[in-house]
């Protein structure tokens, strides 16, 4: 179900029209659809109900407390990278049982402080940081659950820069060098290895490399003859931006984990970021001005790649409607730009659009993953406001960050 569209020729969130909360709220802004976030996460729970799989929403994606306290009720769990993400994680009062800590790069800071939470797994990344972990876990007179993560050189199709899984990447331990750390940490006496992650990228829209990577999974196993606890699966599946994309089919993916799960005494876990929060927003700007040079239609917006960087970074395009569809808007080449200094600040191109005027407002759609969590102070301009929508309800999430504050450091 879509519960941010256009009614009556109104871009709506749930109930109510974005006309009525421009009104409101000063733009740019984020606008959130609770319905939708639950949504969401009831389809893929529901998807996989028969692996019933621990869902540890993958935070990077989005990091409103509001947005983490509602997943949390409904049972989410967390997948941190940082120290930030795990505080907010337990701010929201997600149960250190239900949370990942992984990364390439933890600090011992970090560490000591996701030992003394006592997250559910910490997914190693190399040998220096197995070392480290069993030190402090020694430290601190603990064993602590470790899972190690996997490079099982599998290249999701997908945008190259969100790729995560070939061999010659930064990310987890190909096959022998896996094996080989396996070994080592059985034994160091403060780490209890008890899980296998992986994650081979983001956006990824068919089942194809989510089955290489099981049957590379299984190859590890039998070689290892180690009884993973936690096989932990990552995140990646992706969404339809545009009404052609294709649309991943998670029925069929629930089955294949199925399949592999027989025989085994494994607890999967997923990581979702995108699939649970990337389409519950958009990200409503107002059109400063209209202006036309060589013979383009250039619509300055007061949203920029400092607000969403997704485009300007990954060329990601992201639909922009208008928040009153009207008639057809004359002039091809309608490109929408935002206000910084950048030439890649751009939005999508259109050769036709509703009907526009400097002072009107629009909204980019399919912002809630790698929206806000991208944003910047870039050209000194403040972080902006979010605003949960529930039903006929709406509420500040965040607020937009203060001038004073903006120019104070
Ligand atoms: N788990 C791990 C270890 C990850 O690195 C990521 C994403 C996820 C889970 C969640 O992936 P998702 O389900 O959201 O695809 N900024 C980029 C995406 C970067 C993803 C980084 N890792 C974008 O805007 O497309």
């Amino acid at each position: 179900m879509n519960y941010i569209r256009l009614r009556k020729n109104y871009l709506s969130v749930e109930n109510l029209s974005v006309q009525k909360l421009v009104k409101k709220y000063k733009t740019p802004f984020y606008c959130y659809s609770l319905s939708q976030l639950k949504d969401n996460f009831f389809t893929f729970r529901d998807c996989f109900k028969t692996v019933k799989p621990i869902i540890c929403f993958s935070i990077k994606s989005n990091s409103n407390l509001t947005l983490l306290k509602e997943l949390r009720k409904i049972g989410s769990g967390a997948d941190v990278v940082s120290i930030g993400e795990l505080l907010k994680a337990t701010k929201a009062g997600i149960n250190p049982k239900k949370i990942v800590f992984s990364g390439v790069g933890k600090t011992e800071e970090e560490i000591r402080i996701a030992i003394r939470k006592g997250v559910l797994l910490i997914n190693i990344e190399s040998e220096s940081e197995a070392s480290l972990i069993n030190k402090i876990s020694k430290q601190l007179s603990k064993k602590v659950s470790v899972g190690v993560r996997l490079n099982p050189n599998v290249i999701g199709k997908t945008n190259k820069k969100i790729s995560t899984g070939g061999k010659d990447e930064k990310f987890g331990l190909v096959y022998n060098d896996f094996i080989n750390l396996c070994k080592k940490i059985k034994k160091m006496k403060n780490l209890n290895l008890r899980g296998l992650s992986v994650h081979i990228g983001s956006q990824i829209t068919s089942i194809v490399p989510f089955k290489k990577v099981l049957s590379v999974i299984n190859k590890v196993i039998k070689k290892t003859n180690i009884n993973f606890e936690f096989i932990d699966l990552g995140g990646g599946i992706g969404i339809s931006y545009s009404k052609n994309e294709k649309k991943i089919n998670l029925k069929q993916y629930c089955k294949m984990v199925a399949k592999f799960l027989k025989n085994k005494n494994s607890r999967i876990i997923f990581e979702p970021g995108r699939f649970i929060v990337g389409n519950t927003a958009i990200l409503i700007a107002k059109i400063i001005y209209i202006k036309r040079s060589n013979n383009k239609n250039f619509i300055i917006l007061d949203a920029g790649m400092n607000n969403l960087l997704r485009p300007a970074l990954y060329d990601a395009q992201h639909s922009i409607v208008a928040i009153k569809k009207r008639g057809k808007f004359l002039g091809k080449n309608i490109k929408f730009v935002g206000p910084i200094c950048e030439s890649t600040d751009k939005f999508s191109t259109y050769r036709t659009f509703s009907q526009i005027k400097e002072g009107d407002c629009v909204g980019i759609t399919n912002v809630g993953a790698y929206g806000m969590s991208l944003s910047s102070n870039y050209n000194t301009r403040p972080i902006v406001a979010e605003v949960l929508v529930n039903g006929s309800t709406h509420k500040i999430i965040r607020k937009r960050q203060s001038l004073e504050n903006l120019v104070n450091n």
